[in-house]
């Protein structure tokens, strides 16, 4: 599919640029523009995890409500939280999974977007460099996946985040294999990580600061919080000030809200397999949604305000938030 924006040409080069930088653990965080086109200045993005399964398990009805949401909202860009493909990723860049997954399920016109993804533990149990490659980029331009990154949208800014090399247990369980080429020293790739995501925060003069990571920072699912993030990453996002920390990981859709920092906890991991039967046992003071079904995000950014809406597989929103710049320094 030719991109006639020059935006993705660019992106495509980057990402060759990437893969060849990811061997390196000490590889500097990779930038990327991707800049506002409305008159108004406005930017609209569609956020969905832990999808690409054929598209069984509602897949393909979630894909559906995101294009019809998607041209409703003349969406910028998409955003994947990970888990891209089940069970165990890709096994190479000719697996017959990156079209029956992707491809072949996210269709709608509105859906040809730059796609910005980051990998989950299942992405980790394939064939890690596949994901990273080039080639899928030509095999379907709108795909783009790389490890950690910035984009840079004036207004806002982005912080894809590689989350999986942070849980010990992935390090030590026997169950599963996971490629960790490209991680290793382990300790030198996660400090380096954190120091660059640290000064990237702390230079970044955008309104809105957005990390995005695949796994939980706090989720009342089953997967529950990740102590690792909580004790490692958490520090950074509050001493910097984000806005929103956006994950996958649990299947649900689910917004927490912080009682002693501005930083709101959004998952959105709906975008196939989910009920799981999980009980909300959270604070509710915190707890502003937590549903177990599938369904996706819309992120929406102006200069003064961002707002974000949760849908689920009929199309319904379920729950908005939205918080304004100014209301929140006067108050
Ligand atoms: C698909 O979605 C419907 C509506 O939410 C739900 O009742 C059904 O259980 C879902 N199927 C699967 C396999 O998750």
């Amino acid at each position: 599919m030719a991109m006639k924006n020059i935006i993705n040409h660019t992106i495509i080069f980057l990402s060759v640029y990437a893969v060849v930088a990811s061997v390196h653990v000490t590889a500097e965080l990779q930038r990327f523009n991707h800049f506002p086109t409305k008159a108004d200045g406005s930017l609209d993005i569609l956020v969905i995890g832990d999808w690409g399964r054929r598209g069984l398990y509602n897949q393909t009805h979630v894909a559906f409500q995101m294009g019809k949401v998607g041209e409703k909202i003349d969406a910028d860009f998409i955003i994947s939280t990970g888990d891209n493909f089940y069970e165990d990723g890709l096994a190479d860049e000719e697996d017959s999974q990156f079209e029956e997954s992707f491809t072949q399920v996210y269709t709608a016109t509105s859906l040809q977007k730059q796609w910005y993804s980051v990998l989950g533990n299942h992405d980790y149990r394939g064939n890690v460099l596949a994901q990273l490659s080039p080639i899928l980029s030509q095999k379907d331009s709108k795909w783009l996946c790389l490890r950690s990154f910035i984009v840079n949208s004036g207004i806002v800014e982005f912080f894809f985040i590689d989350t999986t090399p942070f849980q010990d247990h992935y390090f030590t369980e026997k169950k599963h294999d996971y490629d960790w080429s490209g991680v290793l020293p382990r300790e030198e790739y996660l400090s380096n990580l954190l120091k660059e995501v640290d000064m990237a925060l702390e230079e970044s003069s955008a309104t809105w600061k957005i990390v995005i990571g695949h796994h939980t920072i706090f989720s009342a699912g089953s997967h529950g919080n990740t102590q690792e993030l909580i004790d490692q990453l958490l520090p950074i996002l509050e001493a910097r000030e984000v806005d929103l920390y956006i994950n996958g990981h649990d299947h649900c859709l689910q917004h927490i809200s912080s009682e002693n920092s501005q930083l709101q906890f959004l998952t959105s991991g709906g975008g196939s397999k989910a009920w799981r039967g999980e009980i909300n046992q959270w604070n509710p003071n915190e707890m502003k949604l937590y549903y177990d079904g599938q369904g996706f995000m819309t992120l929406r950014v102006t200069e003064d305000e961002i707002g974000v809406a949760f849908y689920d597989l009929f199309g319904e929103i379920i729950h908005t938030w939205s918080n304004s710049k100014h209301t929140h320094m006067d108050s």
